[in-house]
This record gives C-alpha cells, sequence and structure tokens, in this order.
C-alpha cells in the first residue's frame, strides 16, 4: 500500500518534470520554431534537366504511387510543423532606419516612368489563372500537356541554366512535332507547338548576357521568359542565381533588362519575400519599372522550409504596388486549385495563382470542378503522353513517384490494392511493362493530343496568339556556330525543322 503510494507520487514528480522540459512547452517553443527556421532545399532534390548538378536517381525500393499512405504497416505519427505566421514575422510598418528609407525609397520608383516600354505582337494573359510552377524533373513535357489538358491557364518550364541552352541544337520530330534542344545525345529541353501559346521558360542566370543569349535561343518556341530569383538550393545560389539574386538586386535588375531588350516575348520574374517587408515592397517596385509584364512571388521567404505556410497576406501590398504599374502579380505558395484560389484572392488580391506541389501530386488539381482519381483517369493518360512524346522512363517514373493517392470518394481502392500497385511501380523497368502491369492500353497518345489540341484552340489566347503570329516572319535565332555545325551532320530531322 505505502508502496504503491510512493510510486503514484514518483510518477507524478516524473511527469511534471517532464512537462517543463518538453520542447512543446512554452518556455522552449520558441527555440524550436527559430531552429525550424534554418535554410533548406526546396522541394525534393534537383534537378535534372539543363543544369549541372543531377539529382539522386529514384530509388526503386522507396518508389510508390502513393507513397505515405498507400503502407499499411504502422508508421510512426509524423508532428504537425506548419505554423502559421504571427504578428512580429515581418514587420508591416516600417520599423528600422533601413525599412523606413526603403519605404520611401519604394514610393520615389513607383513615381518613375517604366525604364523599357515594350509592345509585343503577342501579348501573354498572366491574369486570372491557375498556373503550373516551374519545377525541376517535376515540370518535364508530359506533365506541362496533362496539366493543360486539365486546365493550366500557363505553364512554366523546369529553370534551366543559361550556360546549359546556349549552344543547343534544335532538332524537330517529323512524326510528332516534338522540338527537342539538345547537345548531342542528351535532351536539353523538349518542348511541342501545341504548348506554344501558353508556355514560359525559366532561365537561371547570374549573367545578363548569358540570360540574354539563352533567352534568344529559345525564343521561337515559346511565349514568354521567365527569370529564377527564387531557388534557394545550393547548386543555383553558389553561382549567384536562383534566390541569391535577392541580395545582389542591380545584378538582378541588369538580367531583366538584358532580356527584354534581347527578346519579343513578354519576360516575367519570380522572386521570394525578403525578410523585411518595406525592402520587399521596394524590390518589387524596381522590378516593376524595369518592363517585365509579370511578377510572381512565391510567398515564404528564402529561409523558409516548404512545410511553412505560406505568408499570403505580405502579398497584398505587392500586388497594390503592380495594379499601380499595371504589371500582374502571380501569388504562389500552398495553392490547391480550385479549392483555395477564391481564398487567395480573398487574402491576396492576385487574381492568378501558381501551383507547385499539389500539381505534383495530381495534375488534374487544375480542373475547375476539381480534381479526378490519380490512379484510374490520371495515369493512363500520363502513360500514353509518355509513350507518344518518348519521355524517358526515369522522368515519368518520378512523376509517379510523386502522386498522392486521391481520397474517397474519387479513388476506393483498398490499402492492400495499393501497396500491390507501389510493388508494381516499383519493378517497372518502362512504360509498356508498367502499362501492362496496371492493365492500361497504351497507343492513345495521338488521340490525347489531338483532344488536347482542340481544348487548346478553344481558348481565348488562342485566337490572339494565331492572330499575332499570322504574316510574321520566321526567324532563327540559332547562333551561327549551331547552324554550321547542323549543316555539317546533315541531321535529318535538324534538316525537317529548318
Ligand atoms: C520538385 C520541385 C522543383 C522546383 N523547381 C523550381 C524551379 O525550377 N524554379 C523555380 O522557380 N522554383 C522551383 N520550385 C519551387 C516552386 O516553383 C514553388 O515556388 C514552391 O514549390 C512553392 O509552391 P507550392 O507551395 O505550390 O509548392 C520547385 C519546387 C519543387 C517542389
Amino acid at each position: 500500500m505505502l508502496f504503491g503510494r510512493l510510486t503514484a507520487a514518483l510518477n507524478r514528480l516524473r511527469l511534471a518534470m517532464t512537462v517543463a522540459v518538453h520542447p512543446a512547452s512554452p518556455i522552449t517553443e520558441p527555440a524550436a520554431k527559430r531552429m525550424r527556421l534554418s535554410p533548406e532545399m526546396e522541394g525534393p532534390q534537383p534537378a535534372a534537366i539543363g543544369t549541372t548538378v543531377f539529382p539522386k536517381p529514384p530509388n526503386d525500393s522507396t518508389a510508390s504511387l502513393a507513397t505515405a499512405s498507400t503502407d499499411s504497416s504502422p508508421q510512426p505519427k509524423k508532428k504537425k510543423s506548419r505554423r502559421s505566421p504571427k504578428a512580429g514575422d515581418w514587420s508591416i510598418v516600417p520599423t528600422s532606419e533601413q525599412e523606413v528609407a526603403s519605404a520611401a525609397a519604394c514610393e520615389e520608383t513607383m513615381s518613375l516612368p517604366f525604364e523599357l516600354e515594350r509592345s509585343y505582337a503577342h501579348e501573354l494573359v498572366y491574369s486570372n489563372k491557375l498556373v503550373l510552377a516551374p519545377m525541376v524533373r517535376s515540370g518535364v513535357l508530359p506533365a506541362r500537356l496533362l496539366s493543360l489538358y486539365y486546365g493550366a491557364g500557363l505553364v512554366w518550364t523546369p529553370e534551366i541554366v543559361d550556360k546549359a541552352i546556349i549552344g543547343a541544337q534544335r532538332s524537330v520530330d517529323p512524326e510528332t512535332g516534338i522540338v527537342t534542344y539538345h547537345k548531342g545525345q542528351g535532351a536539353i529541353w523538349t518542348t511541342h507547338p501545341i504548348e506554344k501559346p501558353f508556355v514560359i521558360f525559366q532561365i537561371g542566370s547570374s549573367d545578363p548576357k548569358l540570360a540574354a543569349e539563352a533567352a534568344k535561343v529559345v525564343e521561337q518556341d515559346v511565349s514568354g521568359i521567365d527569370l529564377n530569383c527564387g531557388c534557394p538550393k545550393p547548386f543555383s545560389t553558389h553561382s549567384g542565381m536562383g534566390a541569391a539574386l535577392l541580395s545582389t538586386p542591380d545584378l538582378l535588375l541588369d538580367i531583366l533588362r538584358s532580356v527584354l531588350r534581347a527578346v519579343d516575348v513578354p519576360v516575367s520574374c519570380k522572386i521570394r519575400l525578403l525578410a523585411g517587408q518595406q525592402d520587399t515592397r521596394h524590390l518589387a517596385s524596381r522590378i516593376l519599372r524595369t518592363g517585365v509584364r509579370n511578377l510572381t512571388v512565391h510567398c515564404r521567404t528564402r529561409d523558409m522550409r516548404p512545410r511553412e505556410r505560406a505568408i499570403w497576406d505580405r502579398l497584398r501590398d505587392i500586388v497594390e504596388l503592380g495594379e499601380r504599374r499595371g504589371v500582374n502579380v502571380i501569388c504562389n505558395g500552398d495553392g490547391e486549385g480550385a479549392v483555395n484560389w477564391e481564398k487567395i484572392k480573398e487574402e491576396t488580391g492576385a487574381s492568378s495563382a501558381m501551383l507547385a506541389r499539389s500539381a505534383e501530386n495530381n495534375p488534374s488539381v487544375f480542373r475547375p470542378e476539381g480534381p479526378v482519381d490519380n490512379l484510374t483517369q490520371v495515369v493512363p493518360r500520363l502513360l500514353n503522353i509518355a509513350e507518344y512524346t518518348k519521355c524517358s522512363w526515369g522522368s515519368i517514373k518520378f512523376l509517379l513517384m510523386q502522386y498522392r493517392p486521391s481520397p474517397p470518394p474519387l479513388s476506393t481502392i483498398s490499402r492492400a490494392r495499393r501497396k500491390e500497385l507501389n510493388e508494381v511501380l516499383s519493378r517497372a523497368k518502362s512504360v509498356e511493362e508498367l502499362a501492362e502491369n496496371l492493365k492500361i492500353e497504351l497507343g492513345q497518345g495521338k488521340t490525347l493530343f489531338d483532344e488536347l489540341d482542340a481544348k487548346l484552340r478553344a481558348r481565348p489566347e488562342w485566337a490572339v496568339w494565331e492572330a499575332s503570329r499570322a504574316g510574321s516572319e520566321v526567324v532563327d535565332p540559332k547562333p551561327a556556330e549551331v547552324q554550321e555545325a547542323q549543316a555539317e551532320e546533315g541531321n535529318v530531322l535538324l534538316a525537317a525543322a529548318a
């Protein structure tokens, strides 16, 4: 009895001590949050196309159509660590001398005229759209086409570094019309004329001259050029590209000016929030003045992790600057399609939202009616487009690994069946093998292309684009030495492209 009481008292004491030192207690929580704010790479490992650093190949043993929730074995419960922004996380009102100076400089910039006033034969409409974000590895041609099929208004290509695309040769597949930029065997970027009115090519650069040269290489196949100023990954920032440009705004602006002067398609820019709100406004005002047609803001700072909630309410200020200039501003961060588009509009004032991970998990999030089931509807389309576009199995497998199971009532398959499907995916060595094992009929690629073609032609943008190119001269912007090399090779595909 006495022993029982003693044990109970000891247990109470132990419990009290645990509460006092537990990380969730009020004393230690801020410290824990500070630790979470350390820099982290954005999204999965980089980065196949056109970058010099390559990603880890997908690990077969972890391949999954629906990683997390498909495994029926008990999983350790993950701590939910998305935190809401709180007052004090940033300063809305200028508090420091620096912020006061930035606020004044912003107003001064806003009072100045545009640096470069350009008009384009084909003006891109960036407003009132759900658009596909640039995503290294996940933004390959079949993924962009599927996004367009499901209703994406515009699609960004994954970042390609300037030097990677400069000097690339352009070839056209006479059967499918697919355009490939390549150096020797390695394809650097692949596109199809069907996506041209909607596709924006994103460049990674820290050099105005190289950025302009890179933009010229692909100009004939795209409707816009975008400069990546938001990627926080070391492979981008170590050479002064991506988010590093946020710390060198003069260089950032010089790159934009150089690209703006070089190409005859609209130019845009994608940034992240800076730590200070007034500094962000000032940077935005300078970018908006250059003559860019759109500014996309990823509503996270460079140091924020992808799982931390995007700070939408910081965007309203920037959207207002855009409105004063007549330049569109797109909201990026935590967009989920029709489900929260209205909320984004309400909270930010931005009419367009750019989707990255939600579209990576299920490209049909662009549907106004909401997504369809990944497994039964999206996967068969993806495999058929992959077969038709001759996309590599590695890329397709990577895409499939990002797909998440559609919740009921979209999907009603059992956990056991999901597990089985994951195994089928991890064992498969080709699109054909996977299609056979999933009992998906291939050979529908052309039909899907025709369906997509009809859908896209029905959009108002198509008519604008057709009108703008009517009578326009076809120019070949390839550098002279590339043209010579092509002539020497006598490449049939290249000849077909000419
Ligand atoms: C796999 C992956 C690759 C990415 N690659 C790029 C890129 O090439 N260029 C870029 O500007 N942002 C890139 N991002 C960032 C996204 O475009 C987007 O800004 C970010 O994921 C936030 O949007 P979300 O909350 O909708 O995911 C990438 C993100 C992911 C997940």
